[in-house]
């Protein structure tokens, strides 16, 4: 039996060890540092937060395979100090991480093998940003290089915002390194991709909702629900961006002696003249991965292990229902967040995946800005999403969560008669 090391602390790290957990090969999950809703028969959070701490343990603990749920130790790292140390991990080198960390690097990457997207020019000074937004249509997309936890992008509809953004970040940041773009227009899905030497696995794809508030009002955040499958996508157009987006980035990435291995997250956006990437990022999403992995019938440990190490493998996935997930998140999220609120006991037949969360005298109480993903499938989306909210309906009042999860597939659901 083999021990599982998951790195994170999220909802969604929550659900990729409650993934591991149903495999028959493995006995037991860690989650470092994990947080105590996770704490379940078979699940251990583990007080570690550092590469050299977490190499450490996976040598003490022999561990059979180490999956990163976020990105910002992969862009330290970690699946470099593993791989010297002769350990068992799914993840993209530090070099390949750059695809995430590096808008600039990405965005170069993308126009020299003219994959599209929206077209774009870095900017490295206060005088050179302003040239360039002098020139520029509106809206204009500006995009602060390096991770920024989706926070670092503004839609601008005037000069005159576009100009107060920028100042703003030189002030802040006198060696910011902008990317100014042009706004696209369309809707928007992403592509998950599990990626191994010898094989590429894309698992269903997901709509994310970033935006804080219903109706995509609001500022971004890291995502405030989503579901899966999206049945309003043709199984055409998503080969079309697979084809398009995803398998080539994967080869320019080999041909620049940067081979990608890991989860490929494909931010697309549908636009009239076909799929265009918005963003890669070099990791599952959050909240997508706890509407995606229950939909995964084989086994997860098995499946990345033979991917990691390059045999073949078949994933298989439901395609039955929909899976729609709503983000719990703290009065005030995502600037400064209410704390020590108690967690609401949900109704049994909602999967809950615990991300802010701390335990305070025996009872879970809230810590952080996202609190919790609950998730619910059913034949339509239609269907997911009243069973969802009628669950979180007066036990959650307390949290802020957004009605309208779902929404465009619940309008293509009653346009086709569904
Ligand atoms: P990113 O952090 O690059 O994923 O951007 C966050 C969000 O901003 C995306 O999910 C899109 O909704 C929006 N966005 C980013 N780039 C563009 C663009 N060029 N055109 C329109 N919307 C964009
Ligand atoms: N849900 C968006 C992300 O994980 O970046």
């Amino acid at each position: 039996m083999a021990d599982v090391l998951v790195v994170g602390s999220g909802a969604r790290e929550h659900i990729f060890a409650q993934t591991f957990l149903k495999s028959p090969h493995v006995n037991q999950v860690f989650v470092a540092p994990g947080n105590p809703g996770m704490q379940t028969p078979g699940i251990t959070p583990v007080a570690l937060t550092t590469i050299p701490d977490l190499v450490k343990f996976a040598q003490d603990k022999a561990i059979a395979l180490t999956f990163v749920g976020a990105e910002k130790l992969l862009a330290e790292g970690l699946v470099d100090a593993f791989e010297a140390a002769n350990l068992p991990v799914f993840g993209p080198t530090q070099a390949a991480a750059q695809l995430e960390s590096s808008k600039a690097f990405t965005k170069k990457l993308l126009h020299d093998y003219k994959i599209p997207t929206a077209m774009s020019q870095t900017t490295h000074s206060l005088p050179q940003a302003q040239s360039v937004l002098a020139q520029h249509a509106y809206p204009v997309v500006i995009k602060l290089d390096g991770l920024a936890l989706g926070k670092g992008v503004h839609i601008c509809q005037t000069a005159q915002e576009a100009n107060t953004v920028i100042n703003a970040i030189y002030t802040k940041y006198a060696d910011a390194v902008l990317v100014i773009e042009d706004y696209l227009e369309g809707v928007e899905y992403s592509i998950f991709s599990f990626v191994g030497p010898k094989q590429v696995v894309h698992t269903p794809v997901a709509q994310d909702h970033k935006r804080l508030l219903d109706h995509d009002k609001g500022p971004n955040t890291g995502g405030m629900g989503a579901y899966s499958p999206v049945r309003w996508l043709s199984e055409a157009d998503i080969q079309t961006a697979i084809n398009q987006l995803v398998m080539p980035v994967l080869s320019a990435m080999e041909a620049e002696a940067l081979p990608f291995r890991g989860v490929l997250y494909t931010g697309v956006m549908q636009t009239a003249q076909g799929p265009k990437v918005i963003e890669y990022n070099v990791r599952f999403g959050d909240p997508e991965a706890q509407v995606v992995l229950p939909q995964l019938q084989s086994d997860l440990f098995e499946n990345l292990l033979d991917l990691q190490q390059g045999r073949p493998t078949q994933m298989h996935w439901q395609n039955q229902d929909v899976y729609l997930g709503v983000t719990l998140a703290a009065p005030g999220y995502p600037e400064q967040q209410l704390q020590n609120l108690a967690i609401p006991t949900l109704p049994n037949d909602i999967q809950i995946d615990y991300a802010g969360v701390t335990k305070v005298e025996n009872t879970l109480v809230s810590r952080g800005g996202r609190v919790l993903t609950a998730v619910s499938h059913d034949k339509t989306a239609t269907e997911a999403q009243a069973h969802v909210y009628a669950a979180l309906n007066q036990r959650a009042d307390d949290f802020i969560y957004r009605r309208d999860i779902g929404q465009q597939a619940v309008a293509f659901e009653k346009m086709e008669g569904l």
